[in-house]
């Protein structure tokens, strides 16, 4: 983040302090800060207790051999049981767990706890056909369809770690997951709806596998059928969901599982290439994400109907989705598809008919709605919220507010969330019940977090400075390392300061040390509030037969926070490129990566800012992304590169 947006935070006055009967009703209140502080595992064991275990554990933490953490060790239970069978064992059964809500119009399903409870033991004992054990890996590539849901229960309950592939993602960056956790079976479907045209999913499933070959450890295709749209199917491997599931016992006698027990690999990028493999365990996660729902959102289970929009594919739709909100017995909302289809109220029209009560989102979203017009929502009765939230990236004020305004009615609570993949579950938010919440401030790590913002040595920095983000002690709902890894899991976090969790976020302490996340200090950039590297395009670019050389860069975007902008060197043989060069660029990224990865900008460059180490100088080119004026270049090994850039900036194409 730049000098003048710093300066502008630090001029931001408004307050928003809770409303007294929320403050008066609120779940967590000032005292849990205290409670925390005080006696913090303490703390954590009673968050446990939210959970259902077999087997009571005998030590909360073990932090013997850092950074390698055990929580609640000792202690066993199942994830799934968790989530579905007791809420149905204690008279639940008949509360709704979902209202699914496909992107086609009227094509909807309400889903109780006892129906889910049914389904996902059939999809174990399915799974358990086809040769899952505990412990071996299942991909899921799906839409936001029931089953997804279905199908990570189910391999929970079976104890096989579950890694989600978000459906956007190519056949390519499904290769490279599927074979880094040698995933054993992939589920996925036929295909999804987007903007009511199927899309299929299956053939990149198809792609990925053929792409891996031997490398591959997949035996079997489990397909939903939800588009049904023709797709290759392979009487030997693959196997239809309706077939084997439908009629499949409803009856599945779970196992527990120690505490430690994998739950889920989660892709994320990171500054190299290659996607890290985040691996989250069973105890300590569900209690993170089960207490910060429950904290962080006032969730009161009887009366609420949630509705977090993040796609199950990334860890937002894991914590705030499934996990958190089934363990806390959570009616919720599940929304297939894009805001926009059919019409720009879909969203506003969903919360009316469902009354909806607590919105989770991203600040992306927010400020598309504000682009198109408050007239929008105003044809909705959005009277039902009484809490909105937002994650993903930083929240700029503007966007905080009308989000406040327009959205809330001035009434509700925002929670400013911040966290990562790796953390599991929410650590730096407001608490809608205390805090006097600042448009832009995701204000204090909550109960039970130790965070901090420390210089360049690691200390502390003082109220009103900046600085780097940091988790000073272990927490349960950490990930214990990166898949098959831990060297890199040790150098990745935890090498910049001793015994401390460094996240890659620079951030500000102001004046009453509250905290203003301002983004990724590293090469991770931060599109739509989804991670994407700027050295995995780059290969991807680089990939690319006429592309020499390639640069990445995130530059500021006015709805999707940061966009890609891409600088290519091309070979000489290709000549200019050919007039289509620029998007022939896009798709082979879209290809290797995803449709999400698709550079904004391409520009088409004879030479690449380097120091005299050869290292590329991105702020340059960001300069250039911005439309600013170029910073300091004394640096450069060629101080006139600078001046060709900025030439082919302007003459280059941009769709
Ligand atoms: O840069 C921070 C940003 O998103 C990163 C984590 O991305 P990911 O692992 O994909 O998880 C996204 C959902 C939790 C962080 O390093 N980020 C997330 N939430 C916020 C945020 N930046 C500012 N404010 C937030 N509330």
């Amino acid at each position: 983040m730049d000098i003048e947006t710093l300066a502008n935070l630090s001029r931001e006055e408004r307050r928003f302090a809770p409303p007294a009967e929320f403050a008066a009703n609120a779940n967590l209140t000032a005292v849990a800060y205290e409670e925390a502080t005080r006696d913090r595992l303490g703390f954590w064991e009673k968050q446990a207790e939210r959970l259902t275990w077999d087997t009571r554990w005998d030590r909360v933490l073990d932090w013997s051999n850092p950074p390698f953490a055990k929580w609640f060790v000792g202690g066993r239970l199942n994830a799934a049981y968790n989530a579905v069978d007791r809420h149905v064992e204690e008279g639940a059964g008949d509360k709704v767990a979902f209202h699914w809500i496909g992107e086609p119009a009227d094509d909807a399903r309400s889903i109780t706890y006892s129906e889910l409870k049914d389904e996902v033991c059939q999809a174990a004992n399915a799974l358990v056909d086809l040769g899952v054990q505990a412990g071996d890996r299942v991909a899921i590539y799906m839409p936001m369809i029931p089953e997804t849901v279905v199908a990570m229960l189910a391999c929970a309950r079976l104890g096989a770690p579950h890694t989600v592939v978000f459906g956007g993602f190519s056949a390519e960056a499904l290769a490279s997951r599927i074979e880094d956790c040698q995933a054993k079976i992939v589920i996925t479907a036929d295909g999804g709806y987007r903007r009511g045209v199927p899309s299929a999913l299956k053939p990149a499933v198809d792609e990925a596998l053929a792409k891996l070959g031997s490398r591959s450890a997949v035996d079997h295709v489990l397909v939903v059928r939800r588009t049904g749209q023709t797709i290759p199917f392979d009487e030997v491997t693959d196997v239809w969901w309706h077939e084997l599931v439908a009629s499949q016992s409803v009856e599945h006698t779970c196992e527990s599982f120690d505490s430690e027990h994998p739950l889920y690999v989660m892709y994320t990028s990171g500054t190299t290439g290659a996607p890290k493999g985040i691996l989250h365990t069973t105890g300590g996660y569900l209690t993170g994400a089960a207490y910060t729902h429950w904290g962080v959102f006032d969730l009161k289970a009887e009366t609420d109907v949630y509705w977090c929009t993040a796609d199950v594919g990334w860890v937002t739709g894991h914590s705030y989705l499934v996990y958190g909100p089934l363990i806390n017995r959570t009616t919720s909302v599940i929304y297939e598809g894009v805001p926009d289809s059919p019409h720009k109220g879909r969203w506003w029209e969903i919360i009316e008919k469902y009354g909806v009560t607590i919105l989770y989102t991203a600040p992306t979203a927010i400020r598309t709605f504000m682009k198109w017009g408050d007239e929008i929502p105003a044809k909705h009765d959005l009277s039902s919220l009484r809490l909105l939230g937002s994650v993903g990236e930083p929240i700029n004020p503007e966007a905080y507010v009308w989000y406040r305004e327009t959205i809330g009615g001035g009434r509700t609570p925002v929670v400013d969330t911040w966290w990562q993949t790796e953390t599991g579950a929410i650590m730096v938010s407001p608490l809608p019940g205390v805090s006097d919440a600042k448009p832009g401030s995701a204000m204090r790590a909550i109960p039970g977090i130790v965070a901090d913002v420390v210089n360049d040595e690691g200390a502390s920095v003082p109220d009103g400075t900046g600085g780097y983000l940091v988790i000073r002690e272990p927490w349960p709902s950490m990930l214990r390392t990166l898949w098959g890894d831990d060297q890199r899991f040790k150098e990745t976090y935890w090498s910049r300061w001793e015994g401390m969790y460094f996240a890659g976020d620079g951030a500000k302490k102001d004046e009453d040390g509250d905290v203003w996340v301002l983004g990724r200090v590293d090469d991770v950039m931060n599109v739509s509030g989804h991670r994407l590297s700027t050295t995995e395009i780059e290969s991807a670019l680089v990939s690319h037969p006429k592309v020499a050389e390639a640069a990445v860069v995130g530059a500021n975007d006015e709805t999707t926070g940061q966009a890609v902008c891409a600088y290519v060197i091309l070979r000489e043989a290709a000549g200019d490129g050919g007039s289509d060069i620029v998007q022939e660029l896009r798709d082979h990224v879209a290809r290797g990566i995803g449709a999400i990865a698709k550079p904004r900008q391409i520009l088409i460059v004879a030479e690449l800012p380097k120091t005299r180490s050869g290292k590329i100088m991105r702020r340059l080119l960001r300069d250039v992304a911005e439309n600013r004026e170029v910073g300091d270049v004394s640096t450069l090994a060629d101080s006139t590169v600078m001046n060709l850039i900025a030439v082919g900036a302007s003459t280059s194409a941009e769709d």
